[in-house]
């Protein structure tokens, strides 16, 4: 099994470019499903999570051409199978994106019931709800959730989240641009990602208007066209490196990104202390080699302190000065990194949903287990500045989030391989 090992304490000095974002690029993949025609995809990130959803798409009878930049071109004109079968999916929690666009334009899908990131129960009731309310009938037999449109077609309606859920949102907006008439998606969720899909679509022929905001509303038609569309920067993917020039009192710059996407993120890093400059496209921090300080965070739906970034400040908490408290709002178990950081050294207590940290001057390097793919990436930069050497087992979780995670580590002076 692949690990990384990081030899710690070396300020990391750099310029970087952001991938694509992961959570742009699966709900689009998923979408191409929506239409006969090919949909061309740029900006695609090389990760596990999108040749998954491709070997999905594959097995259901789609063809997929990617030429030498990684550009997608998708033609689904010839799916018969409406199966997301359980090995592929069991790895991904965002395999149920296709429930939404099968039942749309087929009528019917048989989704595995997801697995995913260990962070919690994660249940997929919304996802089930939504569909209901557009006149779907779905059981749940063997693991499969078996979805079918008694009228073969789906019909618009009103529907609210009762919880804020950013694939919910995403399920139900593309299963509405072709069900009859209008549908009103209500405490929707607002991630740029929401956004981002919603531009794709209509591209694509789909009438969608208000994405972004709480209250989405789609006027169903007939039939999607091709399109090409290039998926968004991944602010996540952003954040982290940003995150690891900080905690190693250093200077980071990541080009072609969204300043824009990430204002709550930014405000924590001026908080900590870094110097934080922004173009159109890029972002900078420069730590000016100090030690960071400690900040407390709360994460909330966007444009709130994003969960996917909660992990990489609990690492910087366990370095900087002083004490602080993070509580996670979103998902329940998503500490397991604090139990690693732990070992590192950090001085961490988890209550519930709280963790209350007193800062360290130093974690010293150890083996670590990643655990989830945002746990993963946040073991790495603690590892980046922690005296010597740490070893991060199971980093699969990573690959399927981080493009080439040790090359732009490495990019940036980081002493970091794959071994
Ligand atoms: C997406 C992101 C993930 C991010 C998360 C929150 C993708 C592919 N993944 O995950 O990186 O961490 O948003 O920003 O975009 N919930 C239910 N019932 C459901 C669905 C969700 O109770 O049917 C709950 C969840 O358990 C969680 C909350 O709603 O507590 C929000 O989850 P949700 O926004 O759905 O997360 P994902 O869309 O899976």
């Amino acid at each position: 099994m692949e690990k990384l090992k990081i030899i710690g304490g070396k300020p990391l000095i750099g310029k970087i470019r952001a991938s694509g974002a992961k959570n742009a690029a699966l709900p689009i993949l998923a979408a191409s499903l929506l239409t006969e025609d090919p949909l061309i995809i740029q900006n695609v990130p090389h990760l596990k999570d999108v040749t998954t959803t491709i070997e999905l798409l594959g097995r259901m009878g789609g063809q997929i051409l990617i030429d030498s930049n990684l550009n997608l071109e998708i033609n689904n004109s010839a799916v018969t199978d409406y199966c997301a079968p359980y090995e592929l999916v069991r790895t991904m929690r965002a395999s149920i994106l296709v429930l939404g666009p099968l039942l749309a334009r087929f009528g019917m899908a048989d989704v595995s019931l997801p697995g995913g990131c260990a962070i919690g129960l994660r249940p997929v009731n919304l996802h089930i709800a939504a569909m209901e309310a557009l006149g779907a009938e779905i059981t749940i037999e063997n693991g499969f959730l078996k979805a079918r449109c008694p009228k073969g077609y789906l019909t618009g309606n009103s529907f609210t989240f009762d919880v804020v859920s950013v694939t919910g949102t995403e399920n139900l907006m593309m299963a509405a641009t072709l069900a009859k008439g209008t549908t009103v998606i209500k405490n929707a969720a607002c991630e740029p990602e929401v956004t981002d899909l919603a531009d794709c679509l209509n591209k694509m022929g789909a009438q969608i208007s208000g994405a972004g905001t709480a209250t989405i509303e789609i006027q169903g038609v007939d039939r999607l066209h091709g399109a090409t569309h290039s998926t968004i920067p991944d602010r996540i993917e952003t954040g982290t490196y940003l995150a690891a020039g900080i905690i190693t009192s250093g200077k980071v710059l990541v080009r072609n990104t969204r300043p824009d996407f990430l204002d709550a993120v930014l405000l924590k890093f001026n908080e900590m202390g870094a110097l934080v400059e922004t173009g159109t496209d890029w972002i900078s921090v420069d730590m000016q080699n100090k030690r960071p300080k400690a900040v407390d965070i709360m994460t909330g739906p966007h444009p709130e302190f994003p969960t996917d970034m909660q992990a990489q400040f609990a690492a910087i908490n366990a370095i900087a000065t002083g004490r602080s408290i993070i509580t996670e709002n979103i998902f329940e178990n998503r500490f397991m990194h604090v139990l690693e950081m732990q070992r590192m050294g950090a001085h961490m207590e988890i209550d519930k949903n709280t963790v209350t940290c007193l800062g360290q001057e130093k974690l010293s390097g150890a083996p670590v287990m990643a655990t989830d793919l945002r746990a993963s990436a946040s073991l790495v930069i603690a590892a980046l500045a922690a005296h010597g050497e740490t070893i991060v087992d199971r980093i699969y979780h990573i690959d399927r989030g981080y493009e080439r995670i040790e090359e732009k580590l490495q990019q940036l002076g980081a002493n970091i391989q794959r071994i």
